[in-house]
């Protein structure tokens, strides 16, 4: 089965509103009729409105870096997906690995985001990955087949086809230490396989499973070229147009 690639910025928390605008009337230009792959782009919450006005009539999708998982509430600090929803965002990444480093998210709240993603129609992108300790004790396997199972925990096979996994090995994060084709590749049919194991074969063969972790212009084609890869998600490198660009058209 082909699945359409996504190659998604996560700016992390870098740009003003200025900067965001001035990264897509840059960016649009550069991937105007790319229609190999879909593009995101995730900015902070507060960039949002003047990002999905720069890239209205394009095709690239905008989202939250992180939602909550109720609806509304008295949870200050937090964004809403009817919030999210409400200024054009259709996208977003749950559980990133700095969500779960600095702000103590388990597989258990990853799990409860995701039904909400899913409940209102958003398109999310599930990040796992291990610590390097994990990959050095020989546990990267039982690390993201637990990743995987707790976040689709009650998710059926009916509602599981927006769903989008990144595996961001953690010790390839900012580092510039990315991840072998094949060690990615490796991760991805654990993914895959456990996704199978969950939610049987047809889902498996559909979900995209992306590659994050030090992706670079010079780094992506081996990497996203992998029939296993189906896209990546981009930190540093996403943070500059010519840049991210030169990602997508890998
Ligand atoms: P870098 O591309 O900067 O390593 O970041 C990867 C990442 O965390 C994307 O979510």
């Amino acid at each position: 089965m082909s699945r359409k690639a996504l190659i998604a910025a996560n700016w992390k928390m870098f740009k003003t509103p200025a900067e965001a605008k001035a990264f897509v009337d840059a960016f649009l230009p550069l991937v105007a009729g790319h229609d190999r792959d879909k593009i995101a782009l995730f900015p902070s919450p507060v960039l949002l409105p003047t990002v999905i006005a720069a890239a209205k009539g394009s095709k690239v999708a905008i989202g939250a870096q992180n939602i909550h998982f109720a609806e509304e509430g008295a949870f200050t600090g937090e964004t809403s997906v009817g919030q999210l929803k409400a200024v054009g965002g259709t996208h977003t990444l749950i559980g990133h690995s700095e969500r779960r480093q600095y702000f103590g998210e388990t597989d258990e709240i990853v799990n409860k985001k995701l039904h909400t993603a899913l409940k209102h129609g958003l398109v999310p992108v599930v990040c796992v990955g291990e610590v390097l300790a994990e990959r050095e004790s020989g546990k990267t396997a039982d690390v993201l087949k637990k990743q995987i199972a707790g976040a689709f925990a009650g998710i059926t096979a009916e509602a599981a086809a927006p769903i989008v996994i990144a595996y961001e090995p953690v010790w390839a994060i900012g580092t510039g230490k990315t991840a072998t084709p094949e060690i990615a590749v490796d991760a991805h049919k654990i993914i895959r396989a456990e996704v199978a194991k969950l939610l049987g074969p047809a889902v498996a063969a559909g979900i995209r499973i992306l590659y994050g972790g030090s992706v670079k212009p010079d780094n992506a084609k081996t990497l996203i070229g992998q029939e296993e890869i189906d896209g990546a998600l981009v930190g540093g490198a996403s943070l500059k147009p010519d840049s991210f660009a030169a990602i997508v058209k890998y």
